[in-house]
């Protein structure tokens, strides 16, 4: 079944640099703490062996868009940046508007440094700033201060025309005034993009046991829809809509790697713990590669690559993922693709009553989006729409 020709999707690389200086009580990403130090030209080498076995499975693809995420990417030496983005070019077609971003930490972003990510190809960064207040930050267990981080900001925006800077809301005793006001400030220091996440409590996290014991209490649901309002009223009055859920830009300048993902393309995952979607005899590949950052970096010294997951996806799947991830963007779905995929169309019924009680709709393009109203409420939506 081959739906699409793969070498003309857009086909995004996602790189995981899977280390940081301290690990954040909140956060479950694959992030690690080497207190020894890390040897980036053996981590070199190895993206470089890891690209070479995936671009040799997506032959003739043209890459539009690559991703340093972590972990704390903008720990890497300038050099290992180059050399991983020297690799992908030897290796695929790279397109001439590529879009490079890379993910910082306010506590290693220093102005020679940023430039070297530019010399290397990065032409955008996104900052995790995460809170405007030293007491919140404290509390987040981030190791800068609001002032370190406005100053990361200061230089993102003297290096790249192009950055975006992340803040965490539903925090702790948070009220709607307060971020209110600080989401004011955000916007005044940002460019074109910003990334809002509420505070979600992950498993296995320092914050869930302190959330079980009671310790930590963060807004109930009511406050959290209020702060979930007026984060959306905030940013539409200063022209930065929600492209999707989390994500604000103006007009134009949304990220391309990440609609990558929830448009249903292409990517390949390198380094640990990386996952990739990528397609190979008409069929649509689910990859995985080890998480541990050393058993990573073993398997690929005697393999070739990391993957511990390498599955073709049904259709149903296929189109299941395609429901989940687009239905979070503004854009919407394409039905007719949605119908391509799963062989079936979606259910005329379950939409019919969706869109009575408001929570779908259809955009003049064509496309079924959820409704702004029903955002908060997207999993039940998206869930309902997949049964
Ligand atoms: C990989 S981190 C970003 C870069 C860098 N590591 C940093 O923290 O500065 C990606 C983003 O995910 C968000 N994040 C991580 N854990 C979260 C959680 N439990 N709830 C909400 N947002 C979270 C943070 O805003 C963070 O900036
Ligand atoms: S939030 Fe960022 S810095 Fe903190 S542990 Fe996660 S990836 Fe590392």
């Amino acid at each position: 079944m081959t739906l699409t020709n793969p070498a003309a999707q857009a086909f995004g690389v996602y790189v995981h640099w899977p280390f940081c200086l301290s690990k954040c009580p909140y956060c479950d990403f694959n992030s690690h703490v080497r207190h020894g130090g890390i040897d980036q030209s053996r981590y070199v080498q190895a993206y470089l062996r890891e690209i070479e076995t995936t671009a040799a499975r997506t032959p003739g693809r043209t890459v539009s868009t690559i991703f340093f995420g972590g972990g704390t990417p903008s720990l890497m030496q300038p050099e290992t940046v180059a050399a991983i983005l020297d690799g992908i070019g030897r290796h695929w077609s790279v397109s001439p508007d590529v879009e490079v971003t890379l993910e910082a930490n306010p506590t290693s972003v220093e102005a020679d440094r940023f430039r070297g990510f530019r010399a290397a190809g990065v032409n955008r960064v996104s900052l995790g700033v995460q809170a405007l207040d030293d007491k919140s930050l404290k509390e987040l267990g981030r190791l800068h201060t609001a002032d370190e981080a406005l100053k990361a900001v200061a230089i993102a925006r003297s290096v790249f025309d192009r950055y975006s800077f992340d803040l965490i809301y539903a925090r702790p005793g948070q009220t709607a005034d307060a971020w209110s006001h600080e989401l004011c400030r955000a916007i005044a220091e940002a460019a074109e993009h910003l990334s809002l996440y509420q505070l979600t409590i992950e498993a296995e996290t320092p914050f869930y046991a302190l959330h079980r014991s009671g310790k930590l209490k963060t807004p109930d649901d009511d406050a959290a829809r209020e702060l979930y309002d007026v984060t959306q009223e905030v940013c539409d009055k200063a022209g930065f809509a929600a492209y999707e859920i989390s994500n604000h830009a103006r007009a134009g300048a949304e990220c391309r790697h990440n609609l990558v993902y929830w448009r249903g393309d292409e990517y390949a995952g390198i380094g640990p713990g990386a996952h990739g979607r990528i397609e190979s005899d008409g069929r649509r590949y689910a990859t995985a590669t080890e998480r541990r950052p050393e058993s990573w970096l073993m398997r690929v010294e005697g393999f070739g690559h990391g993957l511990v997951e390498d599955e073709a996806l049904t259709r149903e799947e296929r189109a299941d993922e395609y429901l989940l991830m687009g239905l979070r963007l503004a854009e919407g779905i394409d039905p007719q693709r949605y119908e391509a995929l799963s062989g079936r169309p979606l259910d005329q019924k379950r939409i019919a009553i969706l869109r009575e009680e408001g929570a779908v709709e259809t955009t003049a393009k064509g496309h079924l989006r959820v409704t702004q109203a029903a955002f908060p409420i997207l999993d039940a939506v998206v869930a309902d729409l997949a049964a």
